[in-house]
């Protein structure tokens, strides 16, 4: 059955062969997004800081890609090199973001980098953007109640972030503000994905910041871990979403994108089920997360749903070990 959004392609034969450019195309969430926006029909201008290392080699074997990717390097600091790469397109998804606590770069690249993004694309007669927010933007509160439901209409606390050291959801939240005001002032359709921790396949070679996360557990290096809980969503439906909000004409602002909401606790035992021989801590410890209770919805006012489960999860288990 043909999906939404391949309904509308269809319907829309113009869709077909539209020309968009997806920044940190390499990346993991970057690499679904090239591969969602081919197999829609798409051509595809994917930007890499270093487009010939062989990290972002896998992108050109993508089903489509011969024919309809092409990568191109760009430097999110330089608006002038961004409105060339732009040229042309009719829609940015703006993925690309350091992810590191400790990039001394974090904060200038997500934020300068997203002003200039989207002044480039405002620049270059982008028709729309997407924009990669995080669930780091959102549920970081400690002043919110453990019973209030966490939706579209939450943003973390930005100095609770600061004092706790948590920079990368400080970069994110100033990141998704900046885009908000600066594609208002341009008068620029911006919708935003905010993926919780997202998992599944890798479609690149390098690990990334997720995979790592799952890899401490199960070598043992995390020694301890959060009595919290969290949301976790896998890639193919943060990919989906991406691709659902840039084609549908009446979505603005945010859509959470989250498949399970799962204790810690939950979740390493999925993980010990699945993997008895690995060393797996069961030590929780209380720590500045506050709880937060995560209403599970996906671009939520728009068909599909997607929406995944603990089955689905311990099928992403499989698929990292291998
Ligand atoms: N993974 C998650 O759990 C998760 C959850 C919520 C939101 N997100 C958001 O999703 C997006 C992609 O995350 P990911 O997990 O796919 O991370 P990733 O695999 O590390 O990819 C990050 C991408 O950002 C680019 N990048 C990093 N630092 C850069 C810099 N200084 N200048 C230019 N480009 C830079 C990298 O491009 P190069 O090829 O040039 O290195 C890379 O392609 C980010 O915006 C992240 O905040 C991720």
């Amino acid at each position: 059955m043909a999906s939404y959004s391949e309904k509308q392609a269809n319907d829309k034969g113009e869709k077909h062969h539209e020309l968009v450019c997806v920044t940190g195309a390499g990346g993991f969430i970057g690499s679904w997004v090239v591969k969602a926006l081919l197999l829609h029909g798409y051509r595809v201008r994917g930007t890499a800081r270093d487009p010939a290392d062989h990290k972002n080699a896998h992108l050109l074997t993508l089903e489509g890609a011969q024919e309809r990717l092409a990568l191109c390097r760009a430097d999110l600091l330089d608006r002038d090199n961004l409105c060339s790469v732009f040229s042309g397109c009719h829609g940015v998804f703006h993925v690309a973001s350091p992810i590191s606590e400790t990039d001394p770069e974090l904060m200038v690249v997500a934020v300068e980098g997203t002003r200039n993004v989207i002044n480039a694309a405002a620049d270059a007669g982008v028709r729309r953007v997407v924009f990669t927010s995080s669930y780091g933007a959102v549920h970081m509160d400690p002043n919110r109640s453990p019973d209030t439901v966490v939706d579209e209409t939450c943003w973390s606390d930005y100095d609770f972030c600061k004092e706790t050291g948590n920079m990368y959801c400080c970069s994110k939240i100033m990141a998704e503000i900046t885009a908000k005001e600066e594609a208002a002032n341009r008068g620029l359709d911006l919708a935003v994905v905010v993926p919780s921790m997202t998992i599944g396949p890798a479609l690149q070679q390098k690990l990334n910041l997720g995979i790592a996360f799952i890899n401490r557990y199960l070598t043992g290096a995390k020694k301890t871990c959060p009595n919290a809980v969290a949301g976790y969503t896998d890639v193919r439906d943060v990919a989906r979403a991406h691709v659902v909000v840039y084609e549908r004409p009446d979505a603005r602002g945010r859509y959470l994108c989250m498949g399970a909401v799962l204790h810690r606790a939950h979740f390493l035992q999925l993980l010990r089920d699945l993997f008895p021989q690995y060393p797996i801590t069961d030590k929780y410890v209380h720590n500045q997360f506050p709880p937060a209770y995560v209403r599970a919805c996906i671009a939520c006012s728009l068909p599909p749903k997607v929406i995944c489960n603990d089955e689905r999860l311990m099928v992403y288990v499989h698929v990292w070990q291998a």
